[in-house]
């Protein structure tokens, strides 16, 4: 009996998390990427082929995502070189998770530290559709009014079917943490573990489904899409993980203590 409510439980918490994801949107305002030009940009599914993260390849053998994104790792399957979402299109690389990495100063409620290494069980093939995203340096900043890009598949599944979704982009200036703290912003909930980005008029943003993807600026992984409130909202610009913030901590788990043999950095 407790067994059978243990099932229904689990059964109510997915249904939960996929009606979840069907009212989420995407990428707001922006365009159709060019196929395969984002290769480390991947996407994490459920085991039922459900997008629902974004992420980076960093390695090889690991993802980059937000610690947000932990749906538990018999769930996951991350996808590299795809373009249409849920469209076999032959580029395609499927890798499930060996270990997943969670900050450890993630905090749910605040979302600071919103980040996640996911250690694959067998590596990506760079190729033509695959590569590695460049990270920024330790403590590295963007100033204020740098335009950075967002991309991501937000979700795909429209009225319960399946509809074929290109990996979307979107230009969004960096604002600054004074601005985005003010009062009649994020009001304080703005940690040094977070960069915002946004225009002030609103209409352009990452939206839901598109978390844990890239904000890239000057060519290197300078966000996560994290949290906001609501999407494209005017006062309201998104909030991206501080990925330089944890340069090091990256490092550290995929290089182990040993960093310095390498001529890392
Ligand atoms: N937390 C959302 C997700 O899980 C991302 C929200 C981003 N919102 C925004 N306005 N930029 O997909």
């Amino acid at each position: 009996m407790n067994l059978l409510m243990c099932l229904f439980c689990l059964l109510l918490d997915l249904t939960s998390i996929h009606s979840r994801m069907l009212m989420q949107s995407r990428i707001i305002g922006g365009h159709a990427a060019a196929p395969n030009s984002i290769k480390y940009m991947v996407s994490l599914q459920s085991t039922s082929s459900q997008h629902f993260c974004g992420g980076s390849l960093v390695h090889r053998y690991w993802v980059l995502t937000a610690a947000h994104c932990n749906i538990g790792e018999d769930q996951m399957m991350i996808v590299a070189g795809d373009y249409k979402v849920n469209i076999f299109e032959g580029t395609e690389q499927y890798a499930k998770p060996h270990r997943l990495v969670t900050h450890p100063l993630y905090n749910s409620s605040t979302n600071n530290a919103d980040i996640m290494l996911i250690k694959l069980r067998a590596p990506m093939v760079l190729n033509k559709f695959v590569s590695l995203a460049p990270l920024p340096r330790q403590g590295t900043g963007v100033v204020e009014g740098h335009l950075c890009q967002v991309s991501g598949w937000g979700h795909n599944s429209v009225g319960g079917g399946q509809v074929p979704i290109e990996l979307r982009t979107v230009t969004v200036p960096i604002v600054s943490a004074a601005r985005c703290n003010s009062s009649d912003s994020f009001n304080g909930n703005i940690t040094t573990n977070m960069i915002c980005a946004g225009y002030q008029s609103g209409g352009k943003d990452a939206c839901k489904g598109d978390s844990g993807g890239p904000l890239v600026c000057r060519g290197r992984v300078y966000g996560m899409v994290s949290w906001g409130n609501g999407c494209g909202d005017a006062k309201f610009p998104g909030v991206y993980t501080a990925v330089s913030r944890f340069r090091r901590w990256i490092d550290q788990t995929i290089y182990g203590p040993h960093l310095r043999c390498f001529g890392y950095r």
